[in-house]
């Protein structure tokens, strides 16, 4: 069908990938896992680990999507054909998909909470309260599956209007509008915190003085995931968006570009949101609740000019969130239409509305199932779809494409598609992809089927 269609515009892969890389992950995962590992140490080995495995990673993934101008599973198929190389690595791309239909589950969970957020900024509810009611007011948006259930709909429905209109007209367009405008708040925040708050130097000292004595094994293993989750890597989203583009593109210089794009956006979301913590006396160290809950009571505290901010922050976590989303329905999508030619609508739609339907699993583990232990494993579904899906199948589906592409898949078509790259960076890729990026990814991938303790106590008998 469309397999020959590319982006009208040379840019716009950068700003698909980008847009895709940008999201929760940037604005809500990574400032608060700074706030839980330590600081600058976090963030020094996060540079570090995006260098050296997300760099190299992305340009693996847009190289097999750039040759072969099809769908994940095609794309696979067309390469490991040239290598001579078993067609069973396209179980890469099956693993992919099913991994990025539960991560969008409970993804939009989560960008259902910002439009919550946001609706009761603008009415004003929230404005005024006290810690210790946001709090409440966080409880019991969980506690209530109809409010949410609305507002994960509305989220899938925002998704598929997207999706449904096609690459060119839908996702290129689309974002073309909204990835300047998250730029632009992104920055009015920072700008605000920057001059209006009293506490950039504080932050800064918080993001970047390095303490060597916080890096600990587990703080590069979390730094590790991060950069995959927030880059969009190992689940073939890459791969698919690269299908789409032109052949005057260079990989080296979009991977660079996107992973900077996307490096420097998690670090204004700290620079953004520290100051307005500090200087509402309150701990950066908060969890997973510093957005919805010490953030957003900053906010409510700070009046009308707490209200704008509080508007305007959940409004680009929406966009963020909603640039991701779609990076999430479009591999499926693609490979259906050209698989069984079927209407794009339809397929959106059907698919949307089955990840939405999938998605109460983790809603109703927010209050109804909290307590249900699924299969004796100590987790409740939403618990366990996170862990599978975050711990295990993107550290896997990161190491199964870094071994395609560094072993099975002939070298000459990375050779041909690297063609900006000269002698000496290419060695240096393939030596990355080769031997670097499968025993770190291993490193990461162990860890989380032992768990901490276990892992920290090898890693510490190896190292002494
Ligand atoms: N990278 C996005 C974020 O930081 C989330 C995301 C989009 C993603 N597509 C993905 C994560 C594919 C893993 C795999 O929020």
């Amino acid at each position: 069908m469309n397999d020959k269609l590319v982006w009208a515009k040379k840019s716009t892969f950068i700003l698909a990938a980008t847009g895709s890389a940008i999201g929760l992950g940037n604005l809500w995962k990574f400032p608060y896992m700074v706030g839980e590992n330590g600081g600058g140490a976090f963030v020094l080995v996060y540079l570090v680990c995006v260098l050296l495995i997300g760099l190299p990673v992305m340009m693996s993934e847009t190289i097999v999507g750039k040759y072969s101008h099809g769908n994940a599973i095609d794309a696979i198929a067309k390469t490991a054909k040239r290598s001579n190389a078993s067609q069973l690595w396209k179980g890469t791309a099956v693993m992919g998909m099913v991994a990025i239909f539960v991560i969008l589950s409970f993804y939009s969970v989560i960008a259902g909470w910002a439009l919550d957020y946001t609706y009761h900024f603008v009415t004003g509810e929230l404005t005024g309260k006290s810690v210790d009611e946001v709090k409440r007011f966080f409880d019991t948006l969980l506690a209530d599956p109809k409010r949410q259930i609305l507002w994960h709909g509305l989220f899938m429905f925002l998704t598929a209007a997207i999706i449904a209109r096609g690459a060119q007209e839908g996702i290129e367009k689309s974002l073309g509008i909204m990835m300047p405008l998250l730029f632009v708040l992104l920055l009015a925040i920072v700008g605000y915190s920057m001059l209006a708050t009293g506490r950039f130097n504080e932050t800064f000292e918080y993001m970047f003085s390095m303490d060597f004595s916080k890096v600990t094994p587990m703080v590069v293993i979390n730094a590790m995931g991060q950069a995959f989750f927030s880059l969009s890597l190992g689940m073939c989203v890459i791969m698919t968006y690269a299908a789409y583009m032109r052949k005057d593109v260079s990989i080296t210089e979009s991977s660079l570009y996107i992973t900077a794009l996307d490096t420097v956006m998690a670090l204004l979301a700290g620079l953004a949101i520290f100051p307005i913590v500090f200087a509402n006396d309150m701990s950066a160290g908060a969890g997973p609740g510093l957005l919805f809950v010490t953030l957003s009571t900053a906010f409510a505290q700070m009046g009308t000019v707490g209200m704008i901010l509080g508007i305007t922050f959940f409004f680009l976590v929406i966009i963020a969130a909603l640039s991701s989303s779609i990076s999430m329905v479009e591999p499926f999508v693609k490979w259906f239409e050209e698989r069984f030619g079927l209407s794009r609508f339809a397929t959106t739609f059907t698919y949307c509305l089955v990840v939405w339907a999938f998605g109460l699993l983790s809603l109703l583990s927010f209050n109804i199932w909290a307590d249900v232990d699924v299969l004796g494993t100590g987790k409740n579904p939403f618990d366990l779809l996170d862990f599978i899906t975050s711990s295990i199948l993107l550290p896997l589906g990161g190491l199964l494409i870094s071994l395609y592409v560094g072993w099975a898949m002939d070298k000459t078509i990375s050779r041909e598609q690297l063609f900006s790259l000269n002698g000496f960076f290419f060695t240096l890729w393939l030596v990355i992809m080769r031997f670097i990026v499968p025993v770190l990814i291993g490193l990461v991938f162990l860890s989380s089927i032992l768990g901490e303790e276990k892992m920290t106590a090898i890693i510490n008998t190896i190292i002494d």
